[in-house]
């Protein structure tokens, strides 16, 4: 499928759908607990879908009713026969693996073409030396666990990944002792965080976080906070197109919301009020408006906090005066596509002026876009990025593969025209 999209203003009021991080662990840390929980706003995107199909076969009921999932668990998984398929979602891959790595039983997990390339190795390692016996190919899935009684472990996270952390965190639950894990700059810590707020003892200090072994956490309602991933597209259109958008009850957890830095920096009218918390997570009203005026650079600290969003501050930055640096980013290269690459060459297609570095970009502006036709090479956040260019470049844009998005965000589409934007499907 693709998208045909002209250049427009976009601004209004909306509303995205539920945050994939925290929907995946909601499901989870659901499965994990004895009785009934409800997570209303789960986004209906196929990543979250694929974890809940998993657990599904590992015995938990899981029922969708409307936008909620109702989940009714024993707090125990029981065997599945055919393989877990993970689909598109490393975040379902490796936090299952977490849990898997601790059950007394053997599992699979499989995933499509593009997740089977990415790195398991990050996974399996720290799992295996807690006990378990997980064997991969060649550093990918298939994964074939074999589950085992754990042992504590302290464990020093070589680059920062919430999906390894979080791995490590939910097998530490099954484990005997301690399980400590440190990690080098904070990434997002929902996990920590929905833990803490369902009864599990687990204690932050600054970039470690520890828990004790043999803790359930306990059955629970929530409603989820709009994704600030999938926002961030809306709101990257509205800052360079002359608009002013306002995202209603969007999650604010300071380990996501580096874009929002970015964008202050750069110039543009960043406004948040309306703030509550939500299991832990902060939730609030997003407004974004006024112009990008001066260019960033993004250091290796700031990285793990807008690692999703690069793609869009990479967008910005074509159209700011003056060079902007990204680096410290090597993740991109092993995300749904190396997304260094493909962004770079996406956008210099486009008549972005940028180079490609091993870590990162430096990138040269402003520069004029002009439409032609592009790929999301079947990566969500490339066709997305890819739709808001094409809504300030000059003519037509033409996104191919655009199926991609519907891992996060399916109905971006019309999000985008209900806020003005011109993007017709063809
Ligand atoms: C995620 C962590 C990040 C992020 C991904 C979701 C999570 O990946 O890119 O989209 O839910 O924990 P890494 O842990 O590989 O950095």
């Amino acid at each position: 499928m693709r998208w045909c999209v002209t250049p427009a203003v976009i601004g209004g009021q909306t509303h995205v759908p539920g945050d994939k991080s925290i929907a995946h662990r909601a499901l989870m840390l659901a499965s994990l607990a004895s009785g009934f929980s409800r997570v209303d706003r789960m986004p209906a995107g196929a990543d979250v879908h694929s974890t809940a199909q998993c657990l599904r076969q590992l015995g938990v009921d899981i029922r969708i009713d409307g936008d909620a999932a109702l989940v009714t668990s024993t707090g125990r998984l029981s065997p599945s026969r055919a393989p877990l398929d993970a689909d598109n979602s490393g975040t379902t891959m490796r936090l299952l693996a977490g849990i898997l790595a601790a059950q007394p039983f053997t599992s699979c997990l499989i995933g499509d073409e593009s997740l089977s390339r990415r790195p398991m190795t990050r996974v399996v390692e720290p799992l295996n030396s807690m006990g378990a016996s997980i064997h991969s190919n060649k550093g990918g899935a298939p994964l074939e666990i074999h589950g085992r009684q754990l042992h504590g472990i302290d464990f020093t996270l070589p680059v920062a990944s919430a999906q390894v952390k979080s791995a490590i965190l939910l097998a530490g639950l099954f484990a005997d002792g301690i399980t400590s894990v440190l990690e080098p700059h904070r990434s997002r810590d929902h996990t920590e965080r929905m833990l803490a707020a369902l009864g599990v003892e687990i204690e932050v200090e600054n970039l470690r976080a520890t828990l004790r072994g043999c803790q359930a956490p306990r059955a629970f309602t929530m409603s989820v906070p709009g994704d600030l991933s999938s926002a961030s597209f809306l709101v990257v259109a509205a800052a360079l197109s002359g608009g002013e958008v306002t995202i209603d009850d969007v999650g604010l957890n300071p380990t996501r919301s580096g874009l929002l830095d970015v964008l202050r920096e750069m110039g543009a009218d960043v406004e948040i009020s309306d703030q509550r918390q939500e299991m832990g997570e902060p939730v609030g009203r997003l407004r974004v408006g006024g112009r990008i005026r001066r260019p960033v650079t993004v250091e290796a600290a700031q990285v793990p906090g807008l690692v999703d969003e690069l793609p869009v501050v990479v967008l910005l930055a074509t159209q700011a005066p003056g060079t902007s640096v990204i680096r410290g980013a090597a993740e991109l290269r092993v995300k749904e596509t190396d997304r260094i690459a493909t962004v770079a060459a996406s956008l210099r297609r486009l008549g972005a002026d940028l180079d490609e570095v091993a870590d990162g970009f430096v990138v040269r502006g402003p520069t004029a876009l002009r439409g032609c036709n592009v790929s999301s090479h079947g990566d969500h956040r490339l066709a997305m990025l890819l739709a808001v260019a094409g809504a300030i470049a000059d003519g037509e844009t033409v996104v191919d593969g655009v199926e991609a998005a519907d891992v996060s965000f399916p109905n971006f589409a019309e999000v985008l025209r209900s806020l003005g934007g011109t993007i017709e499907h063809l």
